[in-house]
């Protein structure tokens, strides 16, 4: 008494959420998806397997074995926007179409490192760290050479791997 069970609406009711799971289940799998299909296929993706970056000097202007500064213009997005940050490399040529390229950064404690013309060193002006140039370590507390990247010469221009 009191009880307005139906026997036929419980596999219809059945049926109905199990429509509704499969439903929810199709949508988590699509949204998956995308997602890693996104970051696949996405450019930064890309990018970031392999970026040359064309440097701010040209293999003509290098004197052999002596570190020339130059500039590196790298972008990248930054929530909605792109930013464009200036990065210093040394170049290093060191024979007809060979060039080094080291990060100026001291592998002691990050300060930049810069060309001694007179010792014909780079000295990082933190804490003494001496670096001949090729960026080994000769002297002082930095642990390891400076860090290298890969290069390439097209004609004149230099590219950076970044
Ligand atoms: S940061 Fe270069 S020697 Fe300390």
């Amino acid at each position: 008494m009191g009880s307005t069970h139906n026997p036929t609406e419980e596999p219809a009711r059945r049926k109905f959420f199990a429509r509704v799971i499969a439903t929810i289940q199709t949508a988590i799998a699509a949204t998956v998806g995308v997602v890693a299909g996104g970051s696949i296929l996405s450019p930064s993706f890309a990018r970031r397997e392999e970026n040359w970056l064309p440097v701010g000097a040209t293999f003509s202007t290098l004197t052999d074995n002596v570190p020339t500064a130059a500039t590196l213009r790298v972008a990248r997005e930054d929530g909605y926007s792109q930013i464009v940050e200036r990065r210093v490399v040394l170049l290093v040529k060191t024979g007809e179409g060979q060039v080094t390229a080291l990060d100026p950064t001291c592998t002691h404690l990050g300060c930049r490192v810069s060309w001694n013309v007179e010792s014909k060193e780079l000295r990082c002006p933190c804490h003494g760290g001496v670096f001949d140039h090729l960026g080994m370590v000769k002297s002082g507390p930095p642990p390891a050479p400076l860090p290298r990247l890969e290069t390439k010469i097209d004609g004149d221009r230099i590219l950076v791997q970044i």
